[in-house]
């Protein structure tokens, strides 16, 4: 019987879900079927939030409910502030959060008992948390004391606000808001694929998210939109977009926030994002939004001659490059940023998957050694080429 092997996963079906469907050739992202330009136009990530983790949009006083629940829960632990004062000041952001969110369960008085209860609350714990930790590693790496969050703010106005100490102007705190509605859920992605192959070993949801934000740091995922910024700095001009693209794909790199494995048409998310970050730049007279217009035109028409029929489109991380940078926000904080959204989708998965659970445990096909006996020490011979880990090497052909 012969295998298919399909290393990416790509158009394998591993599950089933309820809470976001992304229809590649349509372009539509819906949550539980809720069209994400409406919901980025009407409702507040709360409400989002409440809407993957307890199936519907609130009620005002399920809204209220929520609120209190997350302030309730935003402040971090004393001995977590005195571990983050800990790691060095030049730490990548992404680390730190990774490492804050794997301890913030060395904090609790209990581990979850399994119950949904106890996994819904605690889903709003990381929920209510990952801002802050975000907010209080910015401020500790300049020197800077954290400030506590305020009661009073949205989950979007208190990272603003724990970020600089200021109340945020409402266009800042509605357009963060937007963004977090934007990231907060896309179905089987890496990360979130990654917090359900943790979650059906039985581990509980501490150590599921723990992976999820290890697999959103890579550049092919979350890792991409503080990449599109170095391209901005690169470009420095609109006009010399199209040249840096031709140079960039001469060299065999990827423009980054371009293309994507399910979106075979513009990323729906895009589109928003893009208004933004128009609107942003323009009050904050940066030149962020220009270069990267002229950067998607400039891909589009070289992709369209080097790779026909690739179908590479701008995706979620292209402008919210230009947009997070205009609210104030580091390049090597983005990836977290796309966290504090995602945290509410990969929350929702585990419960998921903890309702319909079954290990996930694919197959994989053996291409080593045949069986052999083994070989005493002193008649051993090192064979294998430096770096190739026992593989054969690719320019010497499989051997
Ligand atoms: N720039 C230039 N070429 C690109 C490209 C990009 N951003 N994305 C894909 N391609 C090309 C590849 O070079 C490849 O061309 P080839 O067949 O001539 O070698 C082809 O398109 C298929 O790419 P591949 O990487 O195999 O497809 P995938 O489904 O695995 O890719 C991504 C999806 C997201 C990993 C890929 O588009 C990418 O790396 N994009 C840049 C990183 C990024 O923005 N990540 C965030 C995703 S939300």
């Amino acid at each position: 019987m012969s295998t298919v092997v399909n290393p990416g996963l790509e158009g394998v079906v591993v599950g089933e879900t309820v809470l976001s469907n992304v229809e590649g050739e349509a372009g539509r992202l819906t949550y539980r079927g809720y069209d994400i330009h409406d919901l980025a136009e009407n409702a507040s990530f709360e409400e989002v939030m409440h809407l993957l983790l307890f199936g519907q949009l609130p009620t005002h006083q399920e809204l209220i409910d929520l609120n209190a629940r997350l302030t309730a829960r935003r402040a971090l632990p004393s001995g977590l502030l005195a571990m983050l004062h800990a790691i060095p000041r030049d730490a990548w952001p992404m680390d730190v959060l990774r490492t804050g969110v794997s301890a913030v369960s060395q904090f609790i008085p209990h581990r979850p008992d399994g119950s949904h209860e106890t996994s819904v609350e605690t889903a709003i714990d990381l929920i209510a948390k990952f801002p802050t930790i975000v907010a209080a590693w910015d401020r500790m790496r300049r020197g800077l004391e954290p400030i506590a969050p305020d009661p009073k703010l949205s989950t979007a106005a208190n990272f603003l606000f724990m970020r600089t100490g200021e109340m945020p102007i409402p266009e800042a705190e509605q357009a963060l808001d937007t963004y977090l509605v934007l990231l907060a859920d896309h179905s089987f992605n890496a990360s979130t694929f990654s917090a359900r192959v943790t979650a059906s070993t039985g581990a509980d949801i501490y150590c599921a998210v723990t992976s999820a934000v290890s697999t959103l740091a890579g550049d092919l995922h979350g890792g991409a939109p503080s990449k599109v910024m170095v391209h901005l700095e690169e470009i420095g001009l609109p006009e010399k977009a199209e040249p840096y693209v031709r140079d960039l794909l001469a060299r065999h790199e990827k423009i980054m926030g371009m293309g994507h494995r399910e979106y075979k048409i513009r990323d729906p998310r895009a589109a928003q994002l893009e208004q933004m970050a128009k609107n942003l730049t323009e009050k904050s007279h940066t030149k962020w939004y220009l270069i990267a217009r002229a950067l998607e035109d400039a891909a589009d028409k070289v992709l369209r001659e080097q790779k026909p029929g690739k179908q590479i489109y701008a995706n979620v991380e292209f402008y919210t490059a230009p947009t997070l940078s205009s609210l104030g926000i580091p390049a090597d904080e983005f990836t977290c940023m796309f966290a504090c959204g995602r945290i509410a989708g990969w929350t929702a998965h585990v419960l998921e998957q903890f309702a319909h659970n079954r290990l996930i445990r694919p197959q994989a096909t053996y291409t080593g050694p045949a069986v052999h006996p083994y070989e005493p020490i002193a008649t051993r011979r090192s064979t294998a080429a430096p770096g190739t880990n026992g593989h054969p090497h690719p320019s010497t052909g499989s051997g």
